[in-house]
């Protein structure tokens, strides 16, 4: 699916973290491209994130799948919505979803989460802590928005759902199937579904805390060191007051910190391992028996193309580094331009001076056997 009419340059300098932004159907041509029926499904499976939110007239109520098949024809009159996480992993049309919005790097994105609900139904006001877009599927959903909002702001007490205590709308719109609403970290918003059949697929980023950041790399780093590793001073001379920490001492003490945290490689290496890890392991792609080398050359020699596991994260820093779900591969100059392309393209097609090269079927091959890529998206 394209956009037909939207201009990435121009949403990044103007609204990409900065304001809420109403597209109005931008696509060459909006077709639905999950029915309701099957994300019912994707709810009933296990190892899938779905949740049920149904708004009582007294409270809001929220359950947490997998569902029952029989749980969707005993919902009641009040409104509900069912919502289910990382869709794009299991349906192929809808990752094609997040093709239009590649301008944002892969490591950025999350996932699509899929809504379905009934008339007046809605997870009610909130805001999230990532940008998203809103793409409106089926149906008429109003979508209001508020202010920005902060870890300070009130929330209703519950212990299941981050509503707002308060929320004063200052913009209103209702969205048409193929309408796209994005909504920066912390906007409020509010949306709430117009008649029945009101599916919303959020495309939805994330970007790490710092406190996760630290916290990771430095799990990182000192699983790398050893006890031997430790401050020294042969070069240390008398001093005045026995009680002074002295400058020399503090600045080699915070060195031998800095020298390790602060190292650029390493932490390209480390990031790119954590932030390619995959969020669902479930979509599992690995062959039940791994592949060689020379079958591989083989079969791509006839089939050539081999497609990425939706679930799967690529990513690669120019020194030479492709990650692939939580793998680091080093790579040479003779095969930049497979890791390049395989990171921007969900399809790779192979050709003969690629099956020629040793070092890239050795990578394609280890990719195959992790399940990060196949010849057909297997059932
Ligand atoms: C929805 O699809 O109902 C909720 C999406 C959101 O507000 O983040
Ligand atoms: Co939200």
């Amino acid at each position: 699916m394209e956009l037909a009419r939207f201009d990435a340059d121009t949403f990044l300098r103007d609204y990409w973290q900065k304001h809420p932004l109403l597209i109005r159907n931008p696509w060459a041509a909006w077709t639905n491209p999950l029915e309701p029926d099957e994300l019912a499904g994707l709810a009933c499976e296990d190892g899938n994130e779905a949740r049920l939110v149904r708004r009582t007239p007294k409270q809001w109520k929220a359950e947490h799948g997998p569902f029952d098949e029989s749980r969707f024809g005993k919902l009641g009159k009040h409104p509900w919505t069912l919502l289910v996480q990382a869709v794009d992993h299991h349906v192929p049309e809808v990752a094609a979803l997040i093709a239009p919005f590649r301008f944002v790097p892969n490591w950025r994105i999350d996932d699509v989460m899929v809504s379905y609900a009934s008339d007046g139904g809605g997870v009610g006001p909130h805001f999230d802590q990532y940008d998203v877009f809103l793409i409106q599927g089926l149906g008429q959903r109003r979508w209001q928005i508020g202010s920005t909002c902060d870890a300070a702001t009130e929330l209703l007490a519950h212990d299941d759902l981050r509503l707002l205590a308060e929320f004063t709308p200052t913009e209103e719109w209702v969205l048409e199937p193929g309408d796209i609403l994005y909504v920066p970290p912390g906007v409020a918003h509010n949306g709430v579904a117009v008649g029945d059949d009101c599916m919303t697929y959020s495309i939805g980023f994330r970007a790490p805390s710092r406190s996760e950041l630290i916290a990771h790399w430095c799990d990182h780093v000192l699983a790398g060191l050893d006890e031997d590793d430790r401050y020294g001073d042969l070069d240390l001379t008398a001093q005045a007051n026995p009680g002074e920490i002295g400058p020399q001492a503090l600045d080699r003490l915070q060195a031998m910190i800095a020298e390790k945290l602060g190292d650029q490689q390493a932490f390209a290496r480390w990031f790119g391992t954590y932030t390619s890890a995959r969020k669902y392991p479930d979509v599992d792609w690995t062959p039940e028996e791994p592949i060689t080398v020379e079958e591989l050359r083989e079969q791509l020699a006839r089939d050539g193309t081999l497609c990425r596991n939706p679930a799967s994260r690529f990513s690669f820093v120019r020194s030479g580094l492709l990650f692939v779900d939580g793998e680091s591969f080093d790579y040479g100059p003779d095969i930049t331009a497979l890791a390049e392309s395989i990171c921007a393209q969900d399809r790779l097609t192979v050709t003969p001076d690629l099956l020629q090269s040793d070092a890239a079927m050795e990578l394609l091959a280890t990719l195959f056997n992790q399940g990060s890529v196949a010849f057909d998206q297997p059932d």
